[in-house]
């Protein structure tokens, strides 16, 4: 990673201009991704993470089928245009980083320490939420812009079929990525002192 954690921290951003140029070798994408899911820590250490990374024609495959599900949902012709355009504007990036969490180790986790039932499911989507950050900001940290997008549940079997995913993977999020064609807006933030309160 050649930026400091604060400056990677602060210029990750959603970006939704992507273009397919390339920034870095896929293979800097995989360590970027290969590093995060080892590193990034989970409850009991269960690393219940799972990840699958979609380049090529795998990519664009992924929005036609994200697009065509979608429109089997969208009521009418003038909002389907709209996300039609979305998907676009997502396949016109350079690759798509699915994130998944194996229910099966939730489940264990769940059968073997029953006192946290509960609590389990709720930390699996804690340590996949820490993981799609440090994935966001590590490929922002090579360049790359990305964005953080939930079309599950309504792909889910879609995409289990045409990439052969395990049963027990469940879809938690997407994140299509490239090289950034546009910069985001201004962002407002609330004041920290509204935020934080510390005791000493
Ligand atoms: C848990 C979570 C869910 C989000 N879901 C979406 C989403 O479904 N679609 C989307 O375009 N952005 C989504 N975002 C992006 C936020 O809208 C965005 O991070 C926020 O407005 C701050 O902007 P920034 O990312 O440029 O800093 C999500 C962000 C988080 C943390």
């Amino acid at each position: 990673m050649s930026k400091d954690f604060y400056a990677a921290l602060k210029n990750r951003r959603s970006i939704y201009g992507i273009s397919k140029e390339q920034v870095v070798s896929d293979d800097k994408i995989q360590e970027v991704i290969r590093e995060a899911v080892k590193y990034t820590p989970s409850a009991f250490n269960s690393q219940s993470a799972r990840v699958v990374l979609l380049l090529d024609e795998h990519h664009d495959k992924f929005w036609d089928i994200t697009k065509e599900t979608l429109r089997k949902i969208v009521g009418n012709d003038e909002q389907f245009a709209s996300t039609a355009e979305k998907m676009g504007a997502f396949r016109s990036g350079y690759g798509t980083v699915l994130f998944f969490e194996d229910d099966s180790v939730v489940e264990g986790l769940q059968s073997n320490f029953p006192l946290y039932k509960d609590n389990f499911p709720i930390w699996s989507h804690h340590s996949s939420g820490m993981l799609q950050f440090v994935i966001w900001t590590g490929l922002e940290a090579e360049g790359y812009g990305a964005s953080l997008q939930h079309y599950n549940p309504v792909i889910d079997d879609q995409v289990k079929k045409e990439w052969n995913i395990p049963d027990s993977w469940k879809l938690i999020a997407q994140l299509p990525f490239g090289k950034p064609t546009v910069q985001p807006g201004e962002k407002e933030f609330q004041p920290l002192e509204q935020r934080i309160k510390v005791f000493k």
